[in-house]
């Protein structure tokens, strides 16, 4: 199997010496939605929201050294998400970002320094954290912060710098507490920090809620340091987009599409060829190697991969999926939970339901299903067929319109099909059956009991023709017409 691709596209390491905790807000609601879910649960490139910025923490640093905060349906984010290793705090009342941080205070302050980020912002890169991380350590801050300039700032915290050319930092104001002077600022507060857990954890009781939410708001605590002259800097990125946070559906869609994308993009640097990009829908975690074609409105989702050198036609909807090299997929499929071996074809028009595992350079054709069926090598089933729960050997030829009749209305039963078998077309087969190696089964036969190896099965009534049976037919209609 291939690399992932951000392997190949080489994420940087984390800086290395920096004792790093990583805390992630996720205990807020976010009513915009107008949804029943909780913000953070809502899913993009294929998985929640906060997957996304549970992956890129742990591009910076070990699962076991990242807080989720969570708070709002906090058991059903910790199931999405507790596979990942990252341990989790609850913040049972949501009394504001400077209470979220005291709720994790146990966790976090075991590490020199904490880098605080939004559960609500997916689009943040490691690269620039890296970055930001870089800037904390050079100025010797107590406390960093990431901004940007945006046309529109309204409803951000903003920035209020010593002077416009310097890092320095005085205070970060929210919008309800903005003066007209203050208003005109584009600099906002992304909500993304690293701060020295000592300074934080010594200034974080200090915080008041006299404010328009009655909050303990963490922003306040750049006034905090700076009165007592520490270090407060801000770090401005130039990649806008990256600190948004999600609010409404529409931004939903549009985090969607940047991140599908940004993953485009990363899959043609690595080596594939993605025919109108703009047209696929590839989930996050998708690993494609190199010079696979990918034809327009195909759907790679979930935790599919797909070897180098295959073709995937338009149309095709391929889940968790694990396909190797040199396939080709034809136009239509929808293959869920399947494996197909190295240069196996597909299509056009073939559903693979899950345990469906096709063997090295067999075909599946039009319009034949497959579940828990394993076709070996080089067999092929290429029209109109069922084939479910079958152990199919190698060289075999299932011909057109073939059924398994799996299910006796209470169980499930299993057909054999031994190597270099030939299976007529339009048959049935009534499993438990098996068909020995190199046997044949007459066409239109229902096969209910084994046929041996190298044997001939035929199971239908035999044919029996009608000497001019059709022409007396007419003249007697004829006749009886006058
Ligand atoms: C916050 C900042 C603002 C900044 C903006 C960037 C404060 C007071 N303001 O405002 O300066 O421009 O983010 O997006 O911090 N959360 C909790 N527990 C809480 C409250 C919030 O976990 O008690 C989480 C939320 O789920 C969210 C994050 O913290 O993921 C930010 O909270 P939110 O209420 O969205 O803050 P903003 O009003 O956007
Ligand atoms: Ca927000």
């Amino acid at each position: 199997m291939p690399k992932s691709n951000a392997e190949k596209t080489g994420a940087k390491a984390p800086v290395p010496g920096t004792d790093l905790a990583i805390a992630l807000m996720a205990a807020g609601k976010g009513t915009r939605l107008k949804s029943k879910r909780t913000k953070v649960l809502h899913e993009i490139a294929g998985k929640p929201v906060l997957a996304h910025v549970i992956a890129t923490a742990r591009a910076l640093t070990i699962p076991n050294h990242i807080t989720v905060i969570i708070g709002h349906e906090a058991e059903a984010v910790r199931k999405a998400v507790e596979s990942t290793g990252v341990q989790f705090v609850l913040q049972a009342e949501q009394r504001g970002t400077g209470h979220a941080i005291l709720c994790a205070q146990k966790t976090l302050q075991a590490h020199e320094r904490v880098l605080v980020l939004s559960g609500d912002a997916p689009l943040i890169r490691a690269e620039t954290l890296q970055a930001f991380l870089e800037f904390h350590l050079r100025h010797k801050a107590s406390m960093s912060i990431l901004t940007a300039r945006l046309t529109d700032p309204t409803g951000y915290g903003r920035i209020i710098r010593k002077s416009a050319t310097k890092p320095e930092v005085t205070a970060i104001v929210e919008q309800k507490a903005l003066n007209r002077k203050q208003v005109a600022i584009k600099e906002i507060n992304s909500g993304i920090y690293i701060l020295e857990t000592a300074e934080l954890f010594a200034r974080l009781p200090k915080l008041r809620t006299d404010n328009a939410h009655h909050e303990l708001y963490l922003t306040d605590i750049a006034a905090l340091l700076t009165k007592d002259r520490k270090k407060v800097v801000a770090f401005e990125t130039a990649h806008v987009e990256e600190v948004l946070g999600i609010n409404t559906r529409s931004e939903l869609a549009a985090m969607d599409a940047h991140l599908r994308a940004r993953k485009s993009a990363e899959l043609m640097a690595a080596g594939v060829t993605i025919l109108r990009p703009e047209t696929s829908m590839i989930d996050s975690d998708v690993i494609v190697g190199e010079d696979t074609i990918i034809e327009p409105f195909a759907q790679l989702l979930g935790s599919t991969q797909v070897g180098g050198d295959c073709r995937i036609s338009s149309y095709c909807v391929i889940r968790d999926s694990k396909i190797g090299d040199g396939v080709t997929i034809r136009p239509g499929c929808i293959l869920t939970e399947a494996r197909v071996a190295a240069n196996a074809t597909i299509g056009p028009y073939s559903h693979l339901r899950p345990e469906s595992d096709i063997g090295e350079g067999a075909h599946v054709g039009n319009f034949v299903e497959t579940k828990k069926a394993r076709i070996g090598k080089g067999s092929k089933a290429n029209h109109l067929s069922y084939l479910g729960d079958a152990e199919i050997g190698e060289r075999v030829n299932v011909g057109a319109g073939t059924i398994t009749c799996n299910y006796d209305g209470v169980n499930k039963h299993a057909t054999v099909i031994g190597n270099g078998a030939f299976i007529g077309s339009d048959s049935i087969l009534v499993a438990p059956v098996k068909i020995g190696a190199g046997a044949y089964v007459a066409a239109a036969s229902c096969i209910t009991t084994d046929v041996p190896d190298d044997a001939l099965g035929i199971g239908r009534a035999t044919q029996v023709n009608k000497e001019g049976w059709a022409k007396k037919k007419r003249e007697a209609l004829a006749q009886a017409n006058k």
